[in-house]
């Protein structure tokens, strides 16, 4: 149970990935056997977790992000300094090298993403443990499927009493299966929310879960009280999907830190996601809480 606890201020602990995302875009994306040329190539901050703690720092919350990278590659570090966000617990591996991702763009905004996890996957536990025995009631931890140590930090999290929210990104059954009992909320899409469903039976053992539909909109179903709260989409013209979710699910991370009900965190969630669609690249798409407040403020009640 979660408790506002006046002498301990609330944080957002993310166990994410890094990746260096390597951005090719395309007219359309290529049949197996074909080869194509990219219209144009970037490279920018990505990984699911980085784009979280990104969009949590951005969002206003206190972060802290937990996680591996390789040696070089500082430039990376540093912005995620500069957004705001504690570093201090991500490793340097000199042996392994910085996540990256391989991602096809194409000319309606969607992706296909190939990603090598190198350092992401070579967290050492025994440190993530030590930094989490410090979590509280009132803290939340994110995490992905794009890193080591999602079960053990997770029961340690949930030990501590702090909300876990685990995004069932890139989707695997059996890791959802295995994270799930230490979970509070399980973030999906709506193609890996019917994975779920088709593929656990009986009642899910979490509080609540955040399903997310693109320009469908997106729910959260409160488990614990069987209601659902459902919030449209924001009509953009998108250019690039990439971190749309990771935006998403940061930005409602957030909210919930601060202290708001689910009904207005969907609200700046959406318009957070709904912003980023308009922008090329992840993490460094994401906008900031005053560009989202702005938005909202040109938007219908
Ligand atoms: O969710 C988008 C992210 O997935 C990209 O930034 C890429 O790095 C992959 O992790």
């Amino acid at each position: 149970m979660r408790r506002n606890n006046p002498g301990r201020s609330m944080a957002i602990w993310n166990l994410g990935s890094i990746n260096i995302d390597h951005v090719y875009r395309l007219e359309s994306l290529p049949r197996p056997g074909e080869t194509l040329a990219s219209r144009s190539y970037s490279v920018g901050l990505g990984g699911k977790g980085a784009n979280q703690s990104v969009a949590a720092a951005r969002a206003g919350a206190r972060t802290h992000h937990l996680g591996a990278m390789g040696a070089g590659d500082d430039w990376v570090l540093q912005r995620l300094n500069d957004s705001g966000i504690d570093m201090a617990h991500v490793a340097r591996l000199p042996d392994e090298a910085t996540g990256h991702a391989i991602i096809l763009l194409e000319a309606q905004g969607e992706n296909a993403i190939v990603i090598h996890p190198g350092a992401n996957r070579a967290v050492d536990e025994g440190a993530l443990l030590r930094t989490l025995s410090a979590l509280g009631p009132d803290d939340t931890l994110l995490l992905q499927n794009e890193t080591n140590g999602q079960v053990a930090a997770a029961q340690a999290a949930q030990a501590r009493g702090a909300r876990v929210v685990y995004s069932a990104a890139p989707f695997d059954l059996d890791a959802v299966r295995a994270v799930l009992p230490h979970v509070s909320i399980l973030a999906m899409n709506a193609g890996e929310s019917q994975q779920v469903l088709a593929g656990i039976s009986g009642p899910l053992p979490v509080q609540g879960l955040l399903i997310t539909r693109g320009a469908e909109g997106a729910e959260y179903r409160d488990l614990t009280t069987s209601q659902t709260y459902v919030q449209a989409a924001f009509r953009v013209t998108p250019v690039d999907t990439t971190g749309a979710g990771d935006t998403f699910a940061g930005y409602f991370s957030a909210a919930l830190d601060e202290g708001r009900d689910i009904a207005v965190a969907l609200r700046l969630a959406a318009a957070a996601a709904a912003l980023k669609v308009t922008r090329p690249g992840a993490g460094d798409a994401i906008p900031t809480r005053a560009e989202v407040e702005a938005f909202l403020a040109d938007q219908p009640i």
